[in-house]
């Protein structure tokens, strides 16, 4: 129902608008905002979207819900003044380098400071500055450029269901950080970069590549591929101008030839070599009734997000590496020597909308004899920057077609780059499209039902990790079943992924969407079988799909990453109560970070030696409530605090001793 209120002494109608932040942009005014993003719960702490009532109440317009008949005003003289003020505040505790920080032109914090007019910074400047954290592969932290917005902690937890980051320490102190204030690399982050998406600081940037891309382009012994990701060509547009969604194909070939690639492919192609591996492993897996449902692998944060959080499911991933990876083996396996070059001398760079990709061309399955596979990754938000750096007039550039043979593919690789994608590839591999419904009990679920040889094959997508997360534990609960599941770590899939342009909100995403879609309706060729250059690789290098050649090249396989190994650490329940006496050893967040996990291990090498054989039992436990002291052991009743392997076996033959 329409209801209506008055913002500047105007009616303004509104209906279902969860805040007046949302009435007032529907009304055309924009307010200035940092905390508030329509997709993550409302936080209301920056303080910029202050409206003032006609009773002179200042309120925070996204924390308020509208109310039929309140009439509120936006840009008043105290408003204004009070926005300022917060403003200054934020840049005198702010590290303020704009000329060297890498997200300079596309800052939240400095579109601001320039449209309220902030002249003079009157507090000063904050002293002393804390450590970068350029651990991650992914993303780089910058504590100093942190206005404690809260957004990288929402969408780490509410969206990706990770929540590897939060606020530590009041006040003055107060902080966003990983747990522990540990290194990003040190906790289970999975390298989605959503974070850094949403960060409107440099505060949380993503871990750049293109030093490493700009050395091999200036190398004249190399010979240099990129490979573009589908996502790639219907948002890097947005860096010039373009609407989002507008496929630059063309232009992008064009770009890249322009600043010195020596060969530019589509990643598309792999991507339908990986449809056609990982449909074969599907139907080999129905078969057999084995490692079902089977999970998609093209999501290397997924795939991350499975090794460290749900290891149980590792064996249900197809063991298909991704496009990226595929390509990478390809190009130098098989491929270098068809454009007159050797795998030592091909420096591949992979142009793709994702962080975590960054992280999955460094794990050593993907290096042979120490060279990786893929030797570069870069965003599409790093292409933009490599594009402006080499001089290259984005408007002018010629477009151009992808360089053959590792530039053909069919609209079931183009469309990997979408939720839904890779499932309906797969499927297109079998002879089936699949048609995905909405599934009634969860909206973030899409499932489709084939008929494939008598029986009905259940598929389903999902995308953003906090709902794969949801799905995971339907299944474990076993209130749902599936055959085959998508899982993209980022909403929507790659064209939302960490590394595109920003903003990436839900319409641009759908924007997106849309452009790859209605893109791949226009190709003559839907099935990854169609590719005329897949024929032959198989025909001439790998043999059939599955082959023993397909999988050395193509597949690979996981690790349980979970951080306690549940095969050679047992918890309390399972504890003999026989033996003498009981050691437990606190593995609580505090004290694993603390070494609880070595102490564990290395106690029990001790622990089995002959003297205690028999005598101990040893069990991990959950923390003693004594994290102060951390690593805690306690034998029998006895806690010990800051404990060493030295305190615990002294305390066991303490109390042998007594008895
Ligand atoms: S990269 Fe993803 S998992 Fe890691 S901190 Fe950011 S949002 Fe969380
Ligand atoms: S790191 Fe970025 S997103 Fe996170 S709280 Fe700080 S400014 Fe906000
Ligand atoms: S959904 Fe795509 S962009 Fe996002 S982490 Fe996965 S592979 Fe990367
Ligand atoms: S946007 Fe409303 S308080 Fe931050
Ligand atoms: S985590 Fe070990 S005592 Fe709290």
């Amino acid at each position: 129902m329409e209801k209506t209120m008055k913002i500047n002494g105007k009616q303004v109608s509104f209906t279902d608008e969860a805040n007046l932040l949302e009435v007032i942009r529907k009304a055309g005014i924009e307010l200035p905002t940092f905390c508030y993003h329509s997709e993550l719960s409302v936080y209301g702490a920056c303080r910029m979207c202050l409206v003032e009532d006609d009773n002179g109440r200042i309120m925070a317009a996204c924390s308020t819900p509208p109310r039929p008949g309140m009439s509120i005003r936006t840009h008043t003289e105290r408003l204004i003044r009070q926005r300022r003020v917060t403003l200054e505040l934020l840049l005198a505790n702010h590290d303020r380098e704009c000329t060297t920080c890498v997200k300079s032109g596309n800052c939240r914090l400095q579109e601001l400071a320039n449209i309220l007019g902030i002249g003079e910074i009157r507090f000063g400047q904050k002293n002393g500055r804390l450590p970068i954290d350029d651990s991650s592969p992914a993303i780089v932290r910058d504590p100093n450029k942190c206005i404690l917005c809260g957004d990288c902690v929402r969408m780490c937890e509410e969206v990706q269901g990770v929540g590897v980051l939060g606020f530590a320490y009041r006040g003055s102190n107060a902080k966003v950080v990983p747990p522990f204030n540990k290194n990003i690399s040190e906790v289970n982050c999975v390298d989605c970069g959503q974070c850094a998406a949403v960060c409107p600081t440099g505060a949380l940037t993503i871990a750049s590549h293109m030093e490493k891309v700009w050395s091999a382009l200036h190398d004249p012994q190399k010979t240099v591929v990129a490979q573009i990701a589908p996502a790639v060509r219907v948002s890097l547009g947005e860096e010039f101008g373009l609407k989002p969604g507008t496929p630059a194909t063309g232009k992008v070939v064009g770009a890249l030839k322009k600043i010195g690639f020596d060969k530019v492919f589509d990643t598309c192609f792999a991507a339908d070599v990986t449809a056609i591996e990982e449909s074969c492993e599907f139907l080999e897996r129905i078969s057999k009734n084995q490692r079902l449902p089977q999970f998609t692998s093209c999501c290397p944060a997924w795939v991350k997000y499975v090794e460290l959080h749900y290891p149980q499911y590792k064996d249900n991933i197809s063991t298909c590496r991704s496009p990226q990876q595929m390509f990478g083996s390809l190009m130098k396996g098989i491929y270098a020597k068809a454009i007159g070059t050797d795998s030592e001398n091909i420096f591949v760079v992979s142009i793709m909308p994702c962080t975590a990709k960054k992280s999955e061309a460094k794990r050593e399955e993907f290096f042979k004899n120490g060279v990786p596979d893929v030797d570069a990754v870069l965003t599409t938000q790093e292409l933009a920057r490599i594009i402006r750096e080499a001089g290259v007039v984005f408007d002018e550039v010629e477009e151009m077609p992808f360089d053959m043979p590792l530039g053909f593919a069919t609209g079931g690789g183009i469309i990997f780059g979408g939720s839904k994608g890779v499932a309906t590839a797969v499927m297109r591999v079998i002879g089936k499209e699949p048609d995905f419904k909405t599934d009634k009990d969860n909206p973030n679920i899409k499932t489709a039902e084939i008929d494939y040889n008598a029986r009905k094959i259940k598929v389903a997508t999902v995308s953003g990790l906090g709902n794969a997360k949801k799905l995971l534990e339907d299944l474990r609960a076993g209130n749902k079943y599936y055959d085959l599941i998508e899982v993209m770590a980022c909403s929507g899939g790659c064209i939302g992924g960490g590394g595109q342009p920003q903003p990436n909100s839900n319409d641009i995403r759908k924007s997106r969407k849309q452009g790859l879609f209605g893109h791949e309706k226009l190709m003559q060729l839907k099935s990854p079988l169609e590719n005329p250059v897949i024929k032959d690789l198989y025909k001439d290098n790998l043999g059939e799909p599955g082959s023993a050649k397909a999988h050395a090249m193509l597949h690979t396989t996981y690790t349980n990453r979970k951080r306690i190994n549940e095969s050679i650490c047992f918890f309390e329940e399972q504890l003999n109560t026989a033996k003498k006496r009981v050691v437990k050893v606190c593995v609580g967040t505090c004290c694993y970070l603390s070494g609880a996990y070595d102490l564990f291990s290395t106690l029990k090498d001790k622990l089995s030696q002959e003297d205690f054989k028999d005598k101990v039992e040893l069990a991990a436990t959950f923390c003693f409530e004594n994290c102060t002291q951390s690593p805690c052991v306690m034998v029998d009743d006895v806690l010990i605090g800051e404990a060493t392997v030295e305190k615990v076996i002294n305390e066991i033959l303490k109390q042998t001793a007594v008895q």
